[in-house]
C-alpha cells in the first residue's frame, strides 16, 4: 500500500516549535514534587507511556506529552533515553501532529526494531472532525514513523485505517512473533463492547486484519485502551486499561483502571482468559501502562503515575505527570503478575542501613528518620508474632501532621496505603489482599517528591500514589495499632 504522507504542515516546524515552548516553560517550573528519579517532562503535561524499547545501546521511553500546557492537550511524544535505566536523558520531542491523519493529536503506540534495524514507531492519529453533519466526532487510524537513531522520526503516514471509519481505534502495540509482526489495537465495537482487535504484518507496512481476540465480558466496559498482549513464564498476559468498570470490591475503583488477565493465546486464535482480570496496580495513580522485552529477556512495564480523574497540585508548578519505575514482571502462584522496580535501579540508593530485630509495643509510634523526602524505606514484618490491628508506615510526615500511611490489616489481611492525614491532594485509601499464608509481609515503599510507590511481598500487590508534602522535613514513622508488631527488619536507604 501507499503510505498517506499528505503533510498540512511540516513536521520539523511543529517539532521546533514545540521543543521551544517546552524550554521556554522551564525555568518557571517549580520543583516542590517535581520527581527526583521518576521520568517527567521538563514542563508540560505527560500521560501514557509509549514505545519503550532498547534501540542501539539505549532504553528509550516515549509519552504522551502536551508541550503547550499543564493540563491534557494535543498530543505530542515526549521522550527520555537511558543507557542503564536507571539515568535518564531529555531528548527532543520525537512526534507532532503535522498530518491530515494525526492533526489533532499524535496519541499512545509502541516501537519495534524492523528486520531493516530501523525503529517503527506505530501511534494512533486523531483526528476531530470538521464537518458537524458528521455521524463520527473523530477518526482514529493506526501511523507509523521511522527512525535511524532513535531520536529523528520521519512520518510514512497510516498504516492501518481500520475496517471502518471508527471514533474509538487506538494505542497499536506492535511485536514479532515467530516470523509474524502482530499489533493489538484497542476499540469500541458498535455494541459498545470493548474489544481488542488483531492485525498482522510480514513489512511492518502492509498490515492484515486478522479478527477482534478478546472482548471484554462486562457490558459496562465500553473501550480497552493501551492494550498488550506477552508471553511470560508460559502463559499470555493481556494487559489493557478499561474504561466503563465499575468498581467491585479492590478492582477496578479508578475511574479507568488498568488491568491484567492471564490466559492462553497463539496466533490465529483468540485470547483464552483464565480468571477473572486483576488491578496492575492496585493505587489511586496508575494508569495505561506498557511493557517492552528488555534485551536481557525481562519483561519491563512503565506506568503512567496519575490519571484524569484526580487533583494534580503540580499543575500549579509549570508541570504535570510522571511515569512509575520499570517494573520487572513475574508470574507467581495464584496467576499474580508481580512486579518490582528492576534491580538496577537500585543503584540511585546508599548502601541500607539497617535495624536489628525489634519489637513495637501496641500503639507505640516511632521515629525512624527525621526528613526523608526521597528515598526507599523496607519494613518486614513478623506475623505469626505480631497481634497489632494494623502495623506499618507513615511516610512524607510532615510537622502540620500531615502524612500518608503505609500498613498491613491484619483483619482483612490487606496492604493498605491511607491517605486520609495528607492536607493536599485528594483522601480516601486503597486496601489490596495479600496471600493470607505468607509468614512474614515485607513492605518496600519507593519516596519521591511527589509520589511514593508501594510493592508488598516482592510485588505481589502494588501500589501508586502521589503525595504533596509541603517543603518541611518529611518524618518516616512506624507505627503498631491495638496490639504489638514483631519486627523482622527495618531498612532505610537515602537518595545517593
Ligand atoms: C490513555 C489514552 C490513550 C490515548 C492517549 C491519549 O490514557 O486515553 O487511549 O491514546 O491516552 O493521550
Amino acid at each position: 500500500m501507499e503510505p498517506d504522507t499528505s503533510a498540512s504542515v511540516s513536521h520539523a516546524s511543529k517539532l521546533a516549535q514545540a521543543n521551544d515552548a517546552v524550554q521556554r516553560a522551564v525555568p518557571q517550573r517549580r520543583d516542590r514534587w517535581y520527581p527526583a528519579y521518576h521520568i517527567a517532562a521538563e514542563a508540560g503535561w505527560i500521560n501514557d507511556p509509549n514505545g519503550l524499547c532498547f534501540y542501539k545501546g539505549r532504553y528509550h521511553v516515549f509519552f504522551q506529552h502536551h508541550p503547550y500546557g499543564v493540563e491534557w492537550g494535543p498530543m505530542h511524544w515526549g521522550h527520555a533515553s537511558s543507557k542503564d535505566l536507571v539515568t535518564w536523558r531529555a531528548e527532543p520531542i520525537a512526534l507532532a501532529p503535522s498530518l491530515e491523519a494525526d492533526r489533532d493529536g499524535c496519541w499512545s503506540g509502541s516501537c519495534v526494531v524492523g528486520q531493516d534495524g530501523r525503529l517503527y514507531a506505530f501511534y494512533t492519529g486523531n483526528s476531530l472532525s470538521r464537518d458537524p453533519n458528521s455521524p463520527l466526532r473523530r477518526r482514529q487510524t493506526q501511523c507509523v514513523a521511522v527512525s535511524d537513531d532513535g531520536i529523528n522520526f520521519n512520518k510514512l503516514g497510516v498504516v492501518v485505517p481500520g475496517i471502518e471509519p471508527m471514533e474509538y481505534f487506538r494505542d497499536p502495540k506492535v511485536w514479532l512473533q515467530d516470523d509474524t509482526w502482530c499489533m493489538v489495537v484497542g476499540q469500541r465495537s458498535a455494541q459498545n463492547h470493548g474489544q481488542i482487535a488483531l492485525y498482522t504484518s510480514t513489512d511492518l507496512l502492509a498490515w492484515d486484519y486478522s479478527g477482534v481476540i478478546y472482548e471484554h465480558p462486562d457490558p459496562d466496559v465500553y473501550m480497552l485502551e493501551c492494550p498488550d498482549l506477552f508471553e511470560l513464564q508460559g502463559s499470555w498476559i493481556l494487559c489493557f486499561s478499561a474504561m466503563g468498570m465499575k468498581p467491585k470490591g479492590y478492582v477496578g475503583r479508578n475511574a479507568n483502571n488498568a488491568v491484567y488477565v492471564v490466559g492462553n493465546w497463539k496466533l490465529g486464535d483468540t485470547f483464552e482468559a483464565k480468571g477473572q482480570p486483576k488491578p496492575c496496580d492496585a493505587g489511586h495513580n496508575y494508569y495505561a501502562p506498557q511493557s517492552f522485552e528488555a534485551p536481557d529477556g525481562r519483561r519491563i512495564q512503565f506506568g503512567w503515575m496519575h490519571s484524569f480523574q484526580f487533583e494534580a497540585a503540580e499543575q500549579e508548578d509549570g508541570w504535570c505527570g510522571q511515569l512509575t519505575l520499570p517494573r520487572e514482571l513475574a508470574l507467581k502462584d495464584g496467576g499474580i503478575v508481580a512486579a518490582q522496580p528492576a534491580g538496577e535501579v537500585s543503584q540511585i540508593l546508599t548502601e541500607p542501613r539497617e535495624w536489628k530485630p525489634f519489637v513495637l509495643a501496641a500503639n507505640e509510634r516511632r521515629l525512624m528518620a527525621h526528613d526523608l523526602r526521597c528515598g526507599y524505606v523496607e519494613l518486614t514484618l513478623d506475623l505469626a508474632s505480631s497481634d497489632a490491628e494494623r502495623a506499618g508506615i507513615e511516610v512524607h510526615r510532615t510537622p502540620d501532621g500531615s502524612h500518608l500511611y503505609v500498613a498491613y490489616d491484619a483483619q482483612t489481611s490487606c496492604i493498605v496505603v491511607d491517605r486520609r492525614a495528607t492536607k493536599r491532594g485528594n483522601r480516601g485509601y486503597r486496601a489490596a489482599p495479600i496471600q493470607s499464608d505468607a509468614e512474614q509481609l515485607k513492605i518496600h515503599v519507593w519516596l519521591d517528591r511527589g509520589s511514593i510507590e508501594v510493592y508488598a511481598n516482592d510485588g505481589e500487590q502494588v501500589l501508586s500514589e502521589l503525595s504533596y508534602p509541603s517543603e518541611d522535613p518529611c518524618a518516616v514513622v512506624l507505627a503498631s495499632e491495638a496490639g504489638q508488631s514483631s519486627i523482622a527488619s527495618f531498612v532505610l536507604r537515602e537518595l545517593a
